[in-house]
């Protein structure tokens, strides 16, 4: 079954929008299978963005995920991958649709809450980066 990785940034956690951001996967049907608090070193946030280190956001960005703990969450169901990335809404919050978690909770693209997987492979490295143990094998009746 398709699972995606989902992370709370720092500004979610502070402002206390864990409880919503979780909600709103399990409403939907996904199944969790993996939940961590942890606040990362900057070696493993410039790991997490490796992809976007030309970028000249990307110092600003790995200070702003090392600036306090993240909730890192491991997600499963079907197209999770995509429909997680809906729930989440557009990366700049000012593009986002109410409804999703930064048109409903963001206004700024460098505090924008939430971070979800944008593809199959890529959600498979970041589960293998974030949860090098694996994860909570259960089920649920809903699959
Ligand atoms: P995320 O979904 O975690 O993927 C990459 C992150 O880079 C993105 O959310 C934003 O937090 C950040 N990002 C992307 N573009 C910009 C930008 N122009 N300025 C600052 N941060 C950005």
């Amino acid at each position: 079954m398709e699972q995606t990785f989902i992370m709370i940034k720092p500004d979610g956690v502070q402002r206390g929008l864990v409880g919503e951001i979780i909600s709103r996967f399990e409403k939907k049907g996904f199944i969790l299978k993996g939940l961590r608090m942890v606040g990362v070193e900057r070696s493993f946030a410039e790991k997490h963005y490796e992809d976007l280190s030309s970028k000249p956001f990307f110092t600003g960005l790995v200070e702003y995920i090392i600036s306090g703990p993240v909730v890192a969450m491991v997600w499963e169901g079907k197209g999770v991958v995509a429909t997680g990335r809906k729930i989440i809404g557009a990366t700049n919050p000012a593009a986002s649709e109410p409804g999703t978690i930064r048109g409903d909770f963001a206004v700024e693209i460098g505090r924008n809450v939430i971070h979800g997987s944008d593809a199959v492979e890529s959600a498979k490295k970041e589960i293998a980066l974030w949860f090098p143990d694996g994860v909570v094998d259960w089920q649920s009746s809903l699959h």
